[in-house]
């Protein structure tokens, strides 16, 4: 069932080959979390301790993987999340991400820090792709940019609410990322006078704002006809806050990067679910590296689901090529894991599936 992309047979295989591949800055910026990473172990613990109730006696000789998000068909529910600086590890950057979503029929979402320009990636995967924005001290760069996304085809702005500072990686302060010299983010711009001292990461979170509140909302929605997607929320109260701004919801601790013992997206999804369902889109991040993994999240309420670090490993490993086995290793375990639940339909998944002792 697999596609014979690259020879591994899982994701955790590809993270541990790219481990192998990637320099020490790509490596300590890619896996590392935040602070004792209590919260990056906990989001795939938490997987694993969710069991599932299989029906039986189903017709399962053919299961239907496609689904919708805000209105765009997707052939599969998993997407991939904004991630930063492709270019670290492979010379298409996202270019070569955005080939490989558009091919399977998923879903590529361009960070704002990203290497190649939002142009380029409309381009690979025209339709198909969402943008997601760190607002700027400087409002007139980021509505700047918010119209150049609109004009290029986004479907959707993704606007990261949980990183009003850079959560304390020390990883990367012990190494740290640094973009090869000459390179201008197309997103960012050129270096300030003076900042040189200064690492890649640290230098753009100077950039952003840290008063960004619910009422800089009423103004990005003044600014764009795109939906609007609110990532980084954990909780029920802020979620209804999210619907009521007339945002889409998602459930993310930022992969265990930002607040270290922050609760897991899968812990936070029921009680956001009872809270927004039917008023807005729910996706989750954080930790999935199972087809079992996404079908228990979409079992307790997700629309779709989304990984950053397995495509970053894939695009280390392979290129395009690379981040298409991601993508296609977790869409063949979905579907086997649906058959194997006896389910057919993503649209019928509920979380009856799901084992509570
Ligand atoms: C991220 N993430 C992230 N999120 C965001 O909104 N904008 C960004 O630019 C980045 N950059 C970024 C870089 C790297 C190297 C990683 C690993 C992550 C967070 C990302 O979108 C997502 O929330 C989590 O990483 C999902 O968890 P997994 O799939 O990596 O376990």
């Amino acid at each position: 069932m697999t596609t014979p992309d690259l020879p591994y047979l899982n994701l955790r295989e590809m993270e541990v080959a790219a481990a192998g591949v990637l320099s020490p800055a790509a490596l300590a910026y890619y896996v590392g979390g935040a602070n004792d990473e209590v919260t990056l172990r906990a989001n795939r613990a938490g997987y694993a301790a969710l069991h599932l109730r299989p029906r039986m006696l189903v017709d399962v000789s053919g299961i239907d993987l496609s689904t919708t998000v805000l209105g765009l068909p997707l052939a599969f529910p998993v997407g991939i999340a904004p991630c930063a600086l492709h270019g670290l590890v492979h010379p298409e950057a996202e270019v070569a991400t955005a080939r490989a979503a558009a091919t399977l029929g998923s879903l590529m979402t361009l960070s704002t820090l990203s290497h190649r320009s939002l142009e380029d990636v409309a381009q690979a995967a025209p339709d198909a792709w969402w943008f997601q924005l760190y607002l700027y001290r400087d409002r007139e760069v980021s509505r700047a940019l918010i119209q150049r996304a609109e004009a290029a085809g986004a479907r959707a702005l993704v606007l990261t609410v949980d990183a009003p500072y850079l959560g304390r990686r020390e990883a990367i302060i012990r190494t740290p990322v640094h973009v090869a010299p000459g390179t201008v983010l197309p997103n960012v711009g050129p270096r300030t006078p003076g900042s040189e001292g200064t690492d890649d990461l640290s230098y753009f979170n100077t950039l952003l704002d840290p008063s960004l509140s619910w009422a800089d909302l009423v103004w990005l929605r003044a600014q764009t006809t795109l939906p609007v997607i609110l990532k980084g929320l954990l909780t029920a109260e802020d979620a209804a806050l999210a619907a009521e701004h007339g945002c889409h919801v998602w459930v993310s601790n930022h992969g265990g990067r930002q607040l270290d013992t922050a609760v897991t997206a899968l812990d936070a999804l029921p009680e956001i679910v009872d809270a927004v369902a039917g008023h807005a889109e729910i996706y989750l991040d954080g930790g999935v590296t199972r087809g079992t993994d996404v079908l228990k999240a979409l079992a307790l309420g997700a629309n779709a689901v989304f990984v950053a670090r397995p495509a970053l490993y894939g695009l280390a490993l392979g290129g395009e090529a690379g981040v298409r086995h991601t993508l296609a290793l977790l869409r063949d375990e979905l579907r086997l894991a649906m058959a194997l639940c006896g389910q057919t339909r993503i649209g019928d998944l509920g979380p009856e599936l799901i084992f509570r002792s």
